[in-house]
């Protein structure tokens, strides 16, 4: 009995090490990429894509939102290696996600400017990782630093993309999956979704939150949804949740990289069901409160979120390419 005992010790033991020994390579590869990867081979590449964010956003305010979104499609499907990009039949973009998404014409402008200045230097996965993360600060956010030095992947299949993406409809336990499996916590869940608090949502993306009672008329579904939001909300998308018509995430301060979002989720006024959810789950409502009550603290944790998100599955040494334009793989 003893014996028997001591024996699956050790072979828990084993098992642990050999799970280390196993996962240590995996673990590696993130760790090639590192701050200020292009400071002997393209020195102002990480000036070139803020100036190309900033005078973009200059002409259009939705492009910080727009960035932001496109990072989590990337790093969420097949890892952050610009697979979002790749356009023809059968990639990303034939999901129907993609009629959401948008920033495209502003990686494309900042890699013609890196590839008159650095050929074939720049991986168009760390442009559009730079590129959210220079949004963020653009609209007063946390300037963060991110490593840098990912290559772009060559496979983008329209696949991938439902598996992976967190829909607005997610109950907590299926935003828990997904974001564990992609190795975020808990914590990165709450601080991620803040990204919330700039871009704008299509009717069509929350009218699962209304419904038509027996006379007809439109009622939320969730009661905790405060009542005049919910009047604005059907007020905004009239005839059926037009999807063309658009709603601001943070109407208070649309354009602002605040805490407001985390105020709006105590108040009832969070726009998606998977917003909703992250105060009215108790594993998550301490720290909704948390954010609502101290930007810093949030801006804090955004900060080492963000760089755990912009390092998913990422490629590094001898893997993937560096893409000549952003749109198509290399020819081989
Ligand atoms: C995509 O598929 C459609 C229908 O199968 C076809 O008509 C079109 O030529 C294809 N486009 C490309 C770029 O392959
Ligand atoms: C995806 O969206 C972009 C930008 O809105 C558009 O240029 C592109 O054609 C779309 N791709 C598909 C396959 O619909």
């Amino acid at each position: 009995m003893m014996e028997t005992r001591t024996l699956s010790i050790w072979r828990l033991v084993f098992c642990v090490f050999a799970v280390f020994v196993l996962l240590a390579p995996a673990a590696s590869v993130s760790g090639q990429l590192m701050v200020d990867f292009y400071s002997l081979s393209c020195p102002a590449a990480e000036d070139m894509v803020r100036n190309t964010v900033r005078s973009a956003t200059s002409n259009d305010p939705s492009v910080p939102g727009r960035l932001l979104r496109l990072l989590f499609h990337d790093c969420f499907v097949e890892g952050c290696d610009a697979s979002v990009l790749i356009r023809g039949n059968g990639t990303e973009q034939s999901d129907p996600s993609n009629q959401s998404l948008g920033g495209f014409s502003v990686i494309d402008s900042a890699k013609r400017v890196l590839e008159l200045f650095c050929p074939g230097v720049v991986s168009c996965a760390d442009i559009v990782a730079l590129a959210a993360r220079d949004a963020v600060a653009l609209t007063g956010g946390p300037a963060v630093e991110i490593p840098t030095g990912r290559r772009d992947g060559r496979v983008s299949l329209v696949s991938n993309v439902r598996p992976n993406i967190v829909d607005t409809s997610f109950s907590m336990d299926e935003m828990i999956k997904i974001f564990s499996s992609k190795g975020l916590s808990l914590e990165d869940l709450v601080l991620l979704s803040g990204a919330h608090t700039i871009g704008s949502a299509h009717c069509g993306s929350f009218s699962d939150r209304f419904r038509k009672d027996p006379t007809g008329r439109l009622v939320p579904v969730d009661a905790s949804l405060d009542r005049s939001f919910a009047e604005e909300l059907m007020e905004r998308c009239p005839a059926g949740f037009d999807p063309s018509i658009t709603v601001s995430n943070d109407p208070q301060t649309s354009s602002s990289f605040d805490n407001q979002y985390f105020r709006n989720l105590m108040a009832g006024r969070g726009l998606f069901q998977s917003d909703s959810v992250l105060f009215s789950d108790a594993r998550t409502s301490n720290l909704v409160e948390a954010f609502a009550d101290d930007q810093e603290s949030f801006f804090a944790g955004w900060a080492q979120s963000f760089v755990r998100l912009t390092s998913i599955d990422v490629k590094g040494d001898g893997e993937g390419e560096i893409r000549l334009s952003c749109s198509v793989v290399n020819a081989e």
